[in-house]
């Protein structure tokens, strides 16, 4: 694996799905080995893969895993469909997921061969696509801001581990970096598995880009004392009307930047907007585990019995995004 480019965050080996643990790092760059759905669930329902792009290729591998399983223990027609549902339906915010199983799902009458030659164009396609987005992102930024070098404030992981490639929001941060554009940048730990801490500061580090690590709920007073020029996440679902789920956190982050009078951009590639879904209002969210958040690191922090209310996911109004960019356009919603 290189210093600075993630090469191998998710791939097919020998009709296995190999793939980062994120739930490992930073302690550990260890690679995780996938030869059933049963196993890519849990790895999906657990962050060890995560992002919405990253959902997306996993879902598209775990298509061509599911055949290959269906192979080796004799799986009628149905059980084929049912265990590919399984994993679409896995977490239900991030469109990629579903959009890149159902396209992949699509090719089954052809053949094995054909399922894992369409996977692996939707990983070929998610890495270039990053880079487009990346460019178009760092260029409509250094117009809006119209000032020297950025501060940019972003939140959970948007970078190679999220998306392969440059990422979305991390990836505009790093092509800011490329043409002297960029200050600093602030990242926000993010809950629940503190993938900005974790992630986000190891890939910041990776990519040699000055950044600080705020506490989640410090970033709207952060932007409030005029310490972010701009705010740019990623999206796991764009809906019709250019509403945005996001990782939870990002709504504030929206309101405080309307607050500031400073952009807020969304970086997300096509695939993650979705014209079926018309407004937030009908964007699923995800509910996870109550322990996420009444536990920190296996240690019960919350008194015994205290329930919840652990999101993983937020919708900021569309009348709140400054700009969506994708690899192809700049949406104003
Ligand atoms: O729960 P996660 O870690 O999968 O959430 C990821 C995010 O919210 C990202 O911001 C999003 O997927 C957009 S870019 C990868």
């Amino acid at each position: 694996m290189g210093n600075h480019v993630l090469d191998d965050v998710i791939g097919w080996r020998d009709g296995h799905i190999i793939a980062i643990d994120q739930t490992a790092l930073p302690h550990q760059l260890s690679i995780i080995r996938l030869s059933t759905v049963d196993e890519l669930v849990d790895a999906i329902v657990r962050l060890v893969v995560r992002g919405a792009p990253l959902l997306g290729v996993a879902g598209a591998l775990g298509v061509a895993l599911a055949v290959r399983q269906a192979e080796r223990e004799g799986w009628d027609a149905s059980r084929l469909d049912a265990e590919v549902q399984r994993i679409a339906d896995a977490r239900p915010t991030a469109v990629n997921l579903r959009r890149e199983v159902l396209a992949v799902a699509a090719v089954i009458p052809d053949g094995a061969a054909a399922v894992e030659a369409a996977a692996r164009a939707v990983h070929d396609t998610a890495v270039k696509v990053s880079k487009r987005l990346s460019e178009r992102g760092a260029a409509l930024l250094v117009q809006e801001c119209r000032t020297g070098p950025l501060k940019v404030h972003t939140h959970c992981n948007t970078g190679a581990l999220a998306c392969l490639g440059w990422g979305t929001a991390l990836g505009v941060i790093r092509a800011l970096r490329d043409q002297g554009a960029l200050a600093h940048v602030i990242a926000d730990e993010t809950r629940p598995l503190l993938q900005g801490s974790r992630l986000t500061a190891w890939e910041l580090a990776q990519l040699g880009i000055e950044h600080y690590l705020a506490a989640d709920g410090a970033g709207p007073f952060l932007i409030a004392r005029g310490q972010a020029d701009a705010v740019v996440v990623g999206a796991d679902r764009v809906a019709a009307n250019g509403d945005v789920a996001n990782k939870i956190g990002t709504y504030s982050l929206a309101l405080a930047a309307r607050r500031a009078g400073i952009p807020f951009v969304v970086a997300a590639p096509e695939s993650t907007i979705d014209a079926q879904t018309p407004s937030g209002a009908s964007i699923p969210l995800e509910l996870r585990a109550d322990e996420e958040v009444t536990s920190f690191q296996g240690v019960r922090a919350a008194p015994e019995g205290t329930r919840a209310l652990n999101y993983a996911f937020d919708i900021t109004p569309a009348d709140l995004v400054t700009a969506i960019v994708t690899e192809d356009r700049v949406i104003r919603p």
